[in-house]
């Protein structure tokens, strides 16, 4: 089995029967979230990219815990100099951990590290889990190369949907189209005014216009994947 946990923002946590997985773990400074870094013991975290709000948490739970995280190379190169243990990638790459493979994907965004130091380029990751795969964009623009992702066969698709600083709902939608995920997952919406998003208008629109099934997690909810 595989448990997707949504922590608020673009965190999500993954539950295996023998894993815990966290991705972009901002919960310090979180408005929406309900659980604290002390609170997260996971086994590997990934990154999507160096902004503060996806970093987070990053160091401090990787010291803590001695979870490894997968990043690309310039933030692994920044995060081993912080003693944490990391393993870089890039983008196109694919690598078989002890959870599944994950395959570093393409975004359009920025990617400055909470210090000022160079983030490399953003990304996204496929996670391909012996229950199923899932896909984290990241933060990103509607790009049209989604559709390669979707030919790998993509069982739930966590999409922004803030708009701003990422495609906005519509975007999400044309996304879906995209990916043709089995269910699809918003986030990046609602954590302050600039990102404020109707997500059940959003949803309705996935509903009607696409094949897959929104998924709207509250803070806290979660979803089981099965094979
Ligand atoms: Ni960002
Ligand atoms: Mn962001």
């Amino acid at each position: 089995m595989a448990r997707l946990t949504f922590l608020g923002h673009s965190c999500f946590e993954i539950v295996t029967d023998e894993h815990t997985l966290l991705i972009d773990p901002f919960l310090t400074g979180n408005p929406v979230a309900n659980r604290t870094a002390d609170d997260c013991s996971p086994d590997f975290i990934l990154l999507t990219h160096g902004h503060a709000d996806h970093v987070g948490d990053a160091v401090a739970i990787a010291q803590r815990t001695g979870a490894t995280v997968l990043a690309n190379y310039e933030i692994s190169e920044w995060l081993t100099r912080q003693g944490v243990k990391s393993h870089g990638m890039q983008m196109g790459g694919e690598f078989s951990f002890p959870f599944g493979r994950v395959k570093m994907t393409i975004a359009f965004h920025g990617s400055q590290l909470p210090d000022g130091s160079e983030g490399g380029n953003p990304a996204g990751f496929l996670i391909k889990l012996p229950t199923g795969t899932i896909y984290h964009a990241g933060d990103t623009a509607l790009f049209s190369d989604m559709r390669l992702y979707g030919e790998e066969g993509i069982d739930v698709a966590i999409l922004p949907i803030g708009d701003n600083y990422t495609m906005g709902p519509g975007d999400a939608v044309r996304a879906t189209k995209f990916l043709e995920p089995r269910q699809v997952v918003p986030c990046h919406f609602n954590t302050w005014p600039p990102i404020a998003q109707d997500a059940q208008a959003w949803a309705h629109e996935v509903r009607t216009q696409t094949t897959a099934e929104p998924v709207v997690l509250a803070v806290g909810d979660s979803l089981e994947l099965s094979s």
